[in-house]
């Protein structure tokens, strides 16, 4: 199993690399990203005895570009509002820096591991860009303002699921468009508008694709 998962791995970051090397305006962040990678795995950064929300995987870059561009497509058709992006528990960083590198987008990226909050600062020192980090809980930051949000809750407790869908009911604004990886959201505030099916670390998943409707 583990051997699958380290083939799996290289095989992700092997497509990432050359979806990098079509985009130079990644090659800066993706250097200094990599550079603490080619020594320690992304795995090292994470919380291996996580359990639930707290578990680490990654949507490699080729996936977050595919997810970004069609929440882009949605979130323009109903509205003309300034975009700006957010990755409520945002890993390593790499989708914050992707919008915000490659399409110029203000962003912001939630992370509550502090590992991954300094290999962020770290980049960030290196690349100019609109880039908010917040090192912190996701419930103690708000979701105002938000034109696309992303969040990645597939080990998310049904506990943690229940608090965040009221979060999002409460604080995001009409017509932001809310990707969810796994699952969708089971409230009437948001209306389902697309699924599609992406690669990250941990295999093949769903991202769907929501427009907060009121
Ligand atoms: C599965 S990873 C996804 C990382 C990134 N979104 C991606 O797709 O590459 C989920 C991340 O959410 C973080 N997380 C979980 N609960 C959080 C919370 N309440 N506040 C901030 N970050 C949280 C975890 O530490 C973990 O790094």
């Amino acid at each position: 199993m583990r051997i699958l998962a380290t083939i799996w791995y290289l095989v992700i970051s092997m497509l990432e690399f050359l979806f990098v090397i079509t985009k130079p305006k990644l090659w800066r962040f993706y250097f200094y990203f990599s550079l603490e990678y080619f020594f320690f795995s992304p795995y090292y950064f994470a919380d291996k005895k996580a359990d639930d929300d707290f578990v680490f995987g990654f949507t490699p870059l080729f996936s977050f570009n595919t997810i970004f561009k069609k929440a882009r497509v949605h979130y323009y058709q109903k509205t003309e509002y300034p975009l700006a992006f957010c990755d409520a528990g945002c890993g390593d960083g790499r989708g914050v820096f992707l919008v915000n590198q490659l399409y110029d987008r203000p962003v912001c990226g939630m992370e509550i591991n502090e590992k991954f909050v300094q290999k962020i600062m770290f980049m960030k020192s290196f690349v100019k860009g609109n880039l908010l980090i917040i090192g912190d809980d996701m419930f103690n930051s708000e979701f105002q303002g938000y034109g696309i949000i992303f969040i990645t809750w597939t080990t998310f407790k049904d506990e943690t699921e229940k608090r965040l869908i009221a979060k999002l009911e409460k604080e995001v604004m009409q017509n932001a468009i809310v990707v969810t990886l796994s699952y969708p959201i089971s409230s009437d505030y948001f209306e389902l508008i697309e699924k599609k099916r992406i690669l990250v670390s941990w295999g093949k998943s769903d991202a769907y694709f929501h427009r907060k409707v009121k």
